[in-house]
């Protein structure tokens, strides 16, 4: 007899690192964004698939845009919330990736904790798995970002970055990412005690050195590049963390997107994932002037999230 085998067609890939992903995969993913925010698509193409939307974490723009963006691609979508699955009452992690493989043609997925939750839930065959951000990495997040960064500039290689606070998830993701497009820049001011993992620096250096790339981290303000063409923060209290230092603010305090800081690059934009905390990472002034570009990214989650789910499905 036959084994049984999971019941879905064939899927393109997951996305649950971007260092899984090749240079030119990533281009693809951000063309197409581009091209969703343009509104140029053909009619429904995720027709009949279902995604399962499963955020085991608060989530205003990726889970909203995650459920737009199947939505207006034609499939179905089916939501879960951190409480909703038998998860909460032991079964395993690999036990509900065989069911919900079976059922599902892909599954986006926030987790509570490492990425190696996504690779077990991705272990069956048919359904793609999407990470929504575990505690590593924010991988869709990058890929937003990027599709930002190519509407407003034109393009990725050559682009210099300053990206200021906490090397949380989506610092990984734009580390693992940006570094592969040639000749790029990215600086990282992060505070002492809170910088990029060392396995994912090593990694993004890597990347550098072979795409004639640059990725500098420093924990002090005391030397800024001269110029840059994005300056990027992030809210200091990620998304489903605690800091075990209770004095955490103080070492943060010094690494605040303010005017003064963003009048040391006239010519630069600038970005930031949100959801924001005005007055802590950045100021009234800077995230509501006339220089940010941050809700225009945040409305590219949507347009990234549909050619994530159009090359994943
Ligand atoms: N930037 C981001 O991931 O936002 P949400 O937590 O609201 O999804």
């Amino acid at each position: 007899m036959a084994a049984p085998s999971a019941s879905r067609g064939p899927v393109r890939g997951d996305l649950i690192s971007l260092a899984d992903l090749g240079l030119g995969e990533i281009r693809e993913i951000v063309q197409r964004g581009v091209e969703f925010s343009r509104g140029e698509r053909s009619a429904e193409p995720l027709a009949g698939a279902v995604v399962g939307i499963y955020f085991r974490k608060t989530s205003t723009r990726t889970r909203t845009a995650f459920s737009a963006a199947a939505l207006r691609l034609g499939a179905r979508i089916i939501s879960y919330g951190p409480g909703d699955l038998q998860l909460n009452t032991g079964e395993t992690i690999e036990d509900t990736a065989q069911v919900l493989s079976r059922m599902l043609d892909g599954l986006v997925c926030r987790t509570a904790g490492s990425t190696e939750e996504l690779r077990a839930l991705a272990e069956p065959p048919g359904m793609a798995v999407i990470n929504a951000m575990s505690a590593h990495e924010h991988p869709t997040q990058a890929l937003t970002d990027l599709t930002t960064i190519q509407r407003h500039l034109g393009g990725i290689d050559g682009i210099r970055v300053l990206y200021v606070g906490e090397g949380n998830s989506t610092a990984v993701a734009l580390a693992l990412s940006l570094t592969r497009f040639e000749r790029t820049e990215l600086h990282l001011r992060t505070p002492p005690g809170y910088g990029l993992a060392p396995a994912v620096r090593e990694q993004a250096e890597r990347y550098a050195a072979e795409s004639g790339s640059v990725l500098r981290e420093t924990h002090d303000m005391a030397e800024l590049p001269s110029d840059v063409d994005i300056v990027y923060t992030t809210r200091w209290q990620t998304t489903g963390t605690t800091k075990p230092d209770p004095d955490w603010r103080r070492t943060f305090a010094p690494f605040q997107v303010n005017e003064q800081l963003l009048d040391g690059y006239p010519n630069a934009w600038f970005m930031h994932d949100l959801p924001a905390h005005r007055g802590e990472e950045t100021t009234a002034a800077v995230l509501d002037g006339p220089r940010s570009i941050a809700f225009d990214q945040a409305g590219d989650k949507m347009h990234s999230a549909m050619a994530v789910l159009e090359w994943a499905l």
